[in-house]
């Protein structure tokens, strides 16, 4: 890795240090002990933060999770990218599923190619899943998607086979080699986003304080309700707070609708909204290298995916 990537997809000692709750020369002679070598940059690579952190007695957990809302634009791409890189910068072993055919996030992972093997090829056993998978960091790997997946649902509908288990069948060869499979997906009630609930342990839903995001959040909650009872499927539900600005009424109120119709399933941490999102996902910059303070509402959030919390 290239200095400025290991300031991107590193987690720094001081970070490291504040969430174990110690201090970064402490932290830092720890890692020396525990590595049995001399640290001389600022921040650890992600194997040898997982290093320390299993030392430390923290489990990883081994959980297909993705982020679902049929309205567009809630962050959904957002939340997955930042949870996923911060989730390896703490020394996960984490897997991008991309699955919206206008493919955001592989372009915020650098891949944008056409011609790149996708789900569809897999569904149609053009290709295998690993052929699929492509390494983007150490930690981080994606399995991409382009407008070629545009056609994944009608390959479904027309399946004879278990087509609810076009995600979740292919995903049993590779599963092993992650602790977190994060899936983005496109905003709507498709066949596709049926099969993603079906592959998936939990599933994040993010809300913005908007009435319309409120309703879209009902109905979808109803959809996955029905999809549980359908399958007999056992996954969780949790609600993700998102583009809360404290400046706004509106915000203040559908945060407080959340806490009171979904205390349960509320995710504890929220993200703040901030300009410098969506610089950071246009460049393809990991938001953890800038200052933005979404970077600690999304550092609270992986913390809480993780168990870690
Ligand atoms: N916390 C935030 N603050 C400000 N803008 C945000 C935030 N999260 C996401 N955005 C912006 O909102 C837009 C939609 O986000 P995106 O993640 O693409 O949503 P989705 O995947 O649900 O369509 C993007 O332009 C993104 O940069
Ligand atoms: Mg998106």
């Amino acid at each position: 890795m290239s200095e400025l990537a290991q300031q991107e997809f590193c987690i720094t000692l001081s970070d490291l240090a504040a969430f174990i709750g110690t201090t970064p020369v402490n932290i830092k002679k720890k890692a020396e002990k525990i590595l049995s070598k001399k640290i001389k940059s600022p921040w650890l690579l992600p194997e040898e933060v997982r290093t320390v952190l299993l030392a430390e007695g923290y489990k990883y957990p081994q959980k297909v999770i993705s982020v679902q809302m049929l309205k567009g634009g809630v962050a959904k791409t957002t939340s997955v990218l930042n949870m996923g890189l911060r989730a390896a910068m703490y020394g996960a072993r984490v897997l991008f599923i991309d699955l919206d055919q206008q493919a955001n996030l592989s372009f915020a992972l650098g891949v944008e190619d056409e011609e790149v093997p996708v789900w569809v090829d897999i569904a149609e056993k053009r290709k295998s899943i690993e052929e699929c998978v492509r390494f983007i960091e150490p930690h981080v790997d994606l399995i991409p998607s382009s407008l070629n997946n545009s056609v994944l649902d009608r390959v479904l509908m027309n399946s004879n086979r278990n087509w609810a288990q076009v995600i979740k069948a292919p995903l049993e060869k590779i599963r092993h080699r992650y602790d977190l499979i994060l899936i983005d997906t496109a905003p709507a009630l498709s066949a596709v986003n049926t099969a993603v609930t079906v592959a998936s342990d939990e599933i994040i839903l993010p809300v913005n304080p908007d009435k319309f995001s409120f309703l879209g959040l009902q109905k979808n909650l109803t959809e996955l309700e029905d999809i549980k009872s359908d399958f007999s499927l056992d996954f969780t539900r949790k609600i993700l707070f998102t583009k809360f600005d404290g400046r706004e009424n509106t915000s203040h109120e559908l945060l407080q609708k959340c806490i009171d119709s979904f205390e349960d399933s509320l995710m504890k941490g929220y993200i703040r909204t901030s300009s410098e999102v969506k610089n950071s996902i246009r460049s393809g910059k990991s938001l953890f290298a800038g200052k933005s303070p979404v970077k600690e509402d999304y550092d609270i959030v992986t913390r809480e995916v993780l168990g870690f919390a």
